[in-house]
């Protein structure tokens, strides 16, 4: 057993985007995967793409990543189908829209802190026991190029990519110093093409909430200009970042780009990341 094939691999979110490739990649790669997504529909549009490359059929089942006693439930449901558990991909996320501070609603970030940030805790947390009983785990946790650096108007997101930072690498300090047979490995993709600028913007429509142009002309932009790498070459690298037991993988020249310029630019890359906003969203 390598360290994908023959693993049992687990992945939230994998209805869309990024999740969807992932559970693809891995299957392909010989892991026996768990697949599970809020929208059932394309969760199991997932699962007939998968059960196409896959050995073994997937275990697919419908999941709200922000409702810890249902990622208990599943985790005991995925452990008992499978026997064991070896790795979790917690990739479920929302972008959450682009509102300033004073017009952001506090169900906006009570949303998107439960997803982006509950989500991440509660599949780790649930899962972990499965992992080191498993003697060869790993936590693969996806935050984002915003858990390196904050952009204006998206305050919910950036808070919950930071916050997974933190999260992780405390939960890899604490492995390694327990002893712990779980490896931890923190992600930050830059722009993939995938559904969830538009997303942003459904939500904010079936919540009733009003659009502007703005918002609207930075979510084209985004689809445009800035989430420009294929779902399937983001997996691809992922993929071979955990097989390289990676600690960190930074996806796209985008994330490596703004990985290096916070470091160069400590105290002031915020005047820089304002002046390319403007250049890209216009407006105010
Ligand atoms: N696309 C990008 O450019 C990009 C960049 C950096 C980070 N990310 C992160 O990658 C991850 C995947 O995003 P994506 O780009 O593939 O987006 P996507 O919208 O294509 O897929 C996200 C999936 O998560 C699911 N989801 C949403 N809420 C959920 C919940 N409560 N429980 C379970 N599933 C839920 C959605 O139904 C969807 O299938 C997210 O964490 C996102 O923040 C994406």
């Amino acid at each position: 057993m390598g360290s994908i094939d023959g693993k049992v691999a687990v992945i939230t979110g994998a209805g869309s985007g990024i999740g969807r490739a992932l559970a693809i990649a891995l299957a392909g790669r010989g892991a026996r995967v768990a697949i599970s997504d809020v929208n059932e529909e394309g969760l199991f549009g997932t699962a007939e793409r998968v059960n196409t490359v896959a050995r073994e059929k997937a275990h697919v089942e419908v999941l709200d990543v922000s409702d810890q006693s249902a990622v208990n439930t599943y985790a005991s449901s995925v452990a008992g189908h499978y026997g064991v558990v070896h790795q979790i991909y917690n990739n479920a996320g929302v972008a959450g829209g682009a509102v300033p501070v004073v017009d952001c609603d506090y169900e906006t970030y009570e949303r998107i802190i439960a997803i982006n940030l509950w989500g991440v805790i509660n599949g780790t947390k649930e899962f972990l026991p499965y992992l080191i009983e498993s003697g060869d785990g790993h936590v693969i946790n996806i935050s984002s190029l915003n858990g390196l650096m904050g952009q204006a108007s998206m305050t919910g997101y950036c808070t919950t990519k930071f916050a997974v930072r933190g999260f992780t690498e405390s939960l890899r300090a604490e492995m390694l110093s327990l002893k712990k047979p779980v490896r931890v490995t923190l992600v930050h993709p830059g722009g993939i093409a995938t559904n969830i600028a538009s997303s942003a913007l459904d939500e904010a429509e079936r919540a009733g909430r009003e659009i502007t142009d703005h918002q609207r002309q930075r979510a084209e932009a985004y689809n445009k200009k800035l989430l420009k790498m294929s779902p399937m070459q983001a997996a691809r690298i992922i993929v071979a970042g955990v097989e390289a037991n990676r600690s960190r993988i930074l996806v796209g020249k985008d994330a490596k780009g703004v990985d290096l310029l916070v470091r160069l630019l400590p105290r002031s890359h915020s005047r820089f990341v304002t002046w390319w906003e403007k250049r890209t969203f216009g407006g105010s």
